[in-house]
């Protein structure tokens, strides 16, 4: 695309769409209302109600006839584990199928999630800003799995980039049935240090360019009544970061904006939304984010394989799930930090963010798709 080239977003009509916009001006064959439906959220809804009232009934019946209701709690605790076993028989929804178009597909963990469509016999089109590293990623794709690549180098983290990249594949002629919302990038430093422009760039990348493009390609999901997203935030989506703040912050955004998609979308069957959340990667983002240096990332020696998180996000997808973690390690620090009382929360947050100031330093990563490429004779 044309590195000056700018095409304005929609400004915003003055009629706002709600939900009942949508009743009327959707098709009827695509939109189902929402109604009561039994899937995940409302099975671990139901287990709850009866568990609290459970605990409600008995600390009751303990106050008022000082004694425990025997006969009720073990029924009750069969009925919400029963309830809950009831997720393990949920319809899958399809897997995915057809054209992906991937950001952030030059390298890391979008070069990985490539690699894995095409072993599944998936087309792609290849979004990034260096060339030469999308070149690699097409060329091993092709030699490899024999599947295609179109690559578009464009730098997301403009305003306006993301109607601009629509509008490229739209006019090329291609739908796009899977999206993949990887491109992303950090920067550690405090706030006040950091330059307005850099923030703006992160944030319109992190967020406003995956949020567009979720709304673009997913709209056409939407009228072709099938389509799969996998929007990657991550683990520091679930901590308020002294350090990495701006970063974290814009994964906070996509965790909420994601969940609430994925909810959403329960009215349109067949269009996918699962969020996947890495931890500390061995890629060229710790060192683009300038994190190497972190405790977080140096201690843990950015330890998650990017080949593993994104085999974790794309089985996700298959299953339909609304979120998965890139590992056991993030599951369990982002179970840490919803649990901890805030004053533990940000003092573990501003430890793990801290630099170490040359005492440890992850390794540096590979650089090279090509290099990376070479892995793939493992497969
Ligand atoms: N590595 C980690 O520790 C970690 C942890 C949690 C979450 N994540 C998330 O995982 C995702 C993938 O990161 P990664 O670890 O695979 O790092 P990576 O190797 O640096 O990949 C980042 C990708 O984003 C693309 N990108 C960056 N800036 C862009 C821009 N302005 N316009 C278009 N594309 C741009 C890069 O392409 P070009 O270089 O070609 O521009 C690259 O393909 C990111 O969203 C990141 O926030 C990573």
């Amino acid at each position: 695309m044309a590195a000056d080239a700018r095409v304005s977003v929609d400004e915003g009509s003055e009629q706002q769409p709600s939900h009942r916009a949508l009743d009327n001006n959707y098709d009827s064959a695509t939109y189902k209302p929402a109604a009561f439906r039994l899937d995940d959220i409302n099975i671990d809804l139901i287990s709850v109600i009866i568990t609290t009232a459970t605990a409600a009934a008995a600390v009751i019946s303990i106050l008022l006839l000082h004694q425990p209701p025997a006969k009720l709690i073990a029924p009750a605790t069969a009925a919400a584990a029963s309830v809950l076993a009831l997720r393990l028989f949920l319809p899958r929804p399809n897997p995915p199928r057809g054209l992906v178009l991937i950001t952030g597909g030059s390298s890391g963990i979008g070069a990985e999630m490539a690699y894995i469509f095409a072993e599944k016999g998936h087309d792609l089109i290849l979004v990034g800003r260096n060339e030469e590293q999308l070149e690699a990623v097409k060329n091993n794709v092709k030699e490899k799995f024999a599947r295609s690549a179109y690559t578009v180098a464009a730098d997301l983290s403009r305003p306006g980039a993301a109607k601009e990249l629509y509008d490229h594949v739209t006019n090329h002629g291609f739908t796009v049935d899977v999206l993949v919302n990887g491109a992303g990038l950090g920067g550690v430093g405090d706030v006040l240090e950091q330059s307005i422009e850099f923030a703006e760039r992160m944030t319109t990348l992190n967020c406003i360019s995956l949020v567009q493009l979720t709304q673009l390609f997913g709209k056409d999901m939407v009228k072709q009544g099938r389509g799969w997203m996998l929007q990657i935030s991550s683990v520091g989506g679930w901590m308020a970061s002294p350090g990495q703040n701006i970063y974290h912050a814009t994964k906070h955004y996509v965790r909420a904006f994601s969940e609430a998609l994925s909810l959403e979308l329960r009215t349109y069957p067949g269009i996918v939304n699962t969020q996947l959340m890495p931890g500390p990667t061995h890629t060229q983002f710790v060192t683009r984010a300038h994190a190497e240096e972190t405790f977080m990332m140096a201690a843990s020696g950015a330890v998650e394989d990017p080949k593993a998180v994104a085999m974790a996000g794309y089985q996700a997808l298959c299953k339909g799930k609304r979120m998965v973690f890139g590992s056991w390690n993030s599951a369990a620090t982002a179970l840490m930090m919803q649990l901890a009382p805030r004053s533990v929360h940000l003092t573990f947050a501003a430890m793990m963010n801290s630099p170490l100031r040359g005492r440890m330093r992850m390794k540096e990563p590979e650089k090279d798709q090509k290099a990376r490429g070479s892995d793939l004779k493992e497969r």
